[in-house]
């Protein structure tokens, strides 16, 4: 296992972006990423920080073939008192340690990964932007490329993590968007990988998700794949309604992502007082909620999302709005606390936060 992370600066940093209002999300890299490889006889070496450069794979590589990838997203902020701070990482090296079981690629050592998101994210410190809003995205992920195209588990991989100063992740913002929930394509089955934060999930998802754009709609709501019956996800973002008071959220059946801001907030909302579900809610108890009325407030939730209102809903047809389209009490209310605590407004009483610099 490496315990040292070598380190060689650019020697041409780039200009940090001066508008923050746009940045976008994902458009823009820092001037530097974090590489080590893997091999079964080996383990973990040649943990690096290097220029930011595109990566020289072979073509026989096995992510090419059969998507052997896995990745994670998470934020540094800079808090309102200057400090550099991580939003729950060790639950992102966890998440990413099932999703490497899941596709058979190699675990990470829980402390070394933590290191390494500290060693990079202080040293491009100077790229986690100031205005409201903005942070540091940071996107671990992990390949297989054992370089030869029999089919089986990978004895040799990498782990790589890029950082990218980010705005809002819709172009809506915080305002409310527009959902198609999807009626013929899948995204994921139980004892499939829907749980796991691989490639794979998301390009299952794209014929839909292209489909819906095209018809004005932001993005798609998943349903489960077996009995095309019981709301799963957006893909994007885990889903919460309010309905009659009650607040649901899909449980984890194996073929939902099990996300961290969704933890979070359930984790916040009960600490609030809230009634909240995990429970299966099926596509007929959000049709019928939406026609009497009883369907008060639709929200995402995710690293990039953050909280994201929904304000229209779209399924076979038919469109329900949500709360006259604009953002709910609870969508508010829960967007405020949480990104008061990622930006250090608010007291960060349970501990989520991890002091960088
Ligand atoms: C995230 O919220 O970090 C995600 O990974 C979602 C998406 C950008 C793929």
């Amino acid at each position: 296992m490496c315990e040292e992370i070598k380190i060689t600066l650019t020697s041409s940093p780039k200009e940090k972006p001066v508008d923050e209002t746009k940045l976008g999300f994902g458009k823009i890299f820092t001037d530097h990423m974090f590489m080590m490889d893997y091999s079964a006889d080996k383990g973990w070496f040649d943990a690096r920080i290097v220029p930011f450069a595109p990566i020289p794979v072979h073509p026989a590589s096995t992510v090419f073939h059969y998507g052997t990838e896995i990745f994670e997203g998470l934020k540094a902020y800079r808090t309102v008192n200057g400090e550099i701070r991580m939003f729950r990482p060790m639950e992102n090296i966890r998440r990413m340690n099932n999703s490497a079981e899941r596709l058979c690629l190699p675990q990470l050592d829980e402390d070394f990964a933590l290191k390494i998101l500290d060693t990079i994210v202080e040293l491009e410190k100077d790229w986690v932007p100031h205005s409201d809003g903005t942070s540091l995205y940071l996107r671990p992920f992990m390949y297989g490329n054992d370089p030869h195209l029999g089919v089986h588990a990978v004895h040799n991989a990498t782990f790589v993590v890029i950082c990218s100063p980010v705005g809002a992740y819709y172009a809506e913002g915080i305002n409310p968007v527009k959902i198609a929930i999807e009626s013929e394509d899948v995204r994921a089955v139980k004892g499939g990988t829907g749980y796991a934060k691989c490639g794979g999930n998301y390009a299952a998802s794209l014929r839909a998700g292209e489909k819906a754009e095209k018809k004005g709609f932001t993005q798609v709501l998943w349903l489960d794949g077996v009995h095309r019956k019981y709301i799963e996800e957006v893909g994007s973002m885990n889903v919460m309604f309010k309905i009659d008071g009650e607040i649901v959220t899909p449980e984890l059946t194996g073929s939902v992502l099990p996300g961290i801001t969704r933890k979070s907030c359930v984790e916040l909302l009960k600490s609030k007082g809230y009634k909240v579900s995990e429970r299966l809610i099926s596509i007929d108890e959000l049709e019928e909620a939406a026609k009497s009325g009883k369907l008060e407030e639709a929200w995402g939730t995710g690293t990039a999302a953050v909280v994201s209102p929904i304000g229209w809903l779209s399924y076979k047809g038919q469109e329900f709005t949500v709360n006259n389209g604009v953002i709910g009490a609870v969508t508010q209310e829960l967007y405020d606390t949480l990104t008061g605590i990622q930006w250090g407004k608010t007291e960060d009483t349970l501990g989520w936060c991890h002091k960088v610099c």
